[in-house]
């Protein structure tokens, strides 16, 4: 953010609640280190299509997207790219001279957090979990070349989820490890439930590569006892700068800043 004026470029997430996000806090810091004259704010929004014209009519540049408008905001755009269409979900949206078009990042941003760790092509990963963000993380790891196996506690749920990706399936009581990878989407270990775990340490072995998609807390407890047994971990706030870096560049053409946006993120939980 330099000084605002009227060649301002306004950008914002939508969503609801929004009032936690760490979007406006990770792309502001961006916007000020590079000098580029943009604002990122929190929309409350209830009301999608209404808030999908007043991009139009207030020529919004960019838009993130969240709980509970991913989904029922895809015929509201002009075009969605055909990776969000196959996830079924967008979290950006992109407005290029008026065309508003969706894609979504989360996917590619969890597969480059997972890819400063371990290559992915050929490896066994077994993703936990069967909501939106099982979905496109499990697309994207399979994008890449991945094995991948979901593992849910609810079976038809992770079976139907399992059967439209032409991924395989475990119900998590069965789940007995012997993975590569292994990808938490759940909410087992968010604040304030802080002692689960979404499964028994035991199940993880050292040369597992452990990823948790929680960042609150920023270790969780799956993360701590991987670190404890010797696997490589990565953490929730790596996914969410990813992908909040993939919209920074799409919308600006510049390189997103990552190390200002981790410490923009990290500064701002530790103050939650
Ligand atoms: P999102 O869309 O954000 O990924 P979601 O749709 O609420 O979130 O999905 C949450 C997933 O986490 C579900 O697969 C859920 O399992 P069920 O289908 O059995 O409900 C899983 N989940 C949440 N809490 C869990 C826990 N404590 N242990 C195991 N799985 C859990």
């Amino acid at each position: 953010m330099t000084g605002i004026d009227t060649s301002t470029a306004l950008y914002g997430v939508f969503g609801d609640p929004v009032a936690h996000s760490l979007s406006p806090v990770m792309h502001n810091s961006a916007f000020r280190h590079l000098g580029e004259n943009g604002v990122y704010l929190a929309f409350r929004v209830t009301d999608i299509p209404s808030a999908v014209v007043a991009i139009r009519a207030l020529n919004l540049s960019g838009i993130s997207v969240t709980i509970p408008h991913k989904v029922s905001i895809l015929p509201l755009l002009d075009d969605v790219t055909p990776l969000a269409r196959k996830i079924g979900a967008v979290n950006t949206v992109i407005n290029r001279d008026g065309k508003l078009t969706g894609d979504n990042t989360d996917c590619r941003g969890a597969v480059r957090a997972l890819l400063d760790a371990t290559p992915v092509s050929r490896k066994r990963v077994a993703v936990l979990g069967a909501g939106g963000a099982a979905r496109a993380i499990g697309y994207g790891l399979m994008e890449e070349g991945a094995a991948v196996t979901l593992v849910n506690r609810t079976i038809p749920r992770g079976e139907e989820l399992a059967g439209e990706m032409r991924a395989d399936f475990c119900p998590l009581e069965d789940f007995s490890g012997g993975h590569d990878i292994l990808v938490n989407t759940t909410s087992a270990g968010m604040t304030p439930y802080t002692d689960a775990m979404p499964v028994s340490s035991g199940l993880l072995d050292p040369d597992m590569v452990v990823m948790d998609i929680v960042y609150n807390p920023l270790e969780t407890r799956l993360l701590a006892e991987a670190r404890r047994r010797g696997c490589i971990t990565v953490d929730g706030v790596a996914m969410f700068v990813y992908q909040g870096a993939i919209q920074f560049e799409m919308w600006t053409g510049r390189q997103a800043p990552l190390d200002v946006m981790r410490t923009a993120v990290l500064k701002a939980l530790e103050q939650k």
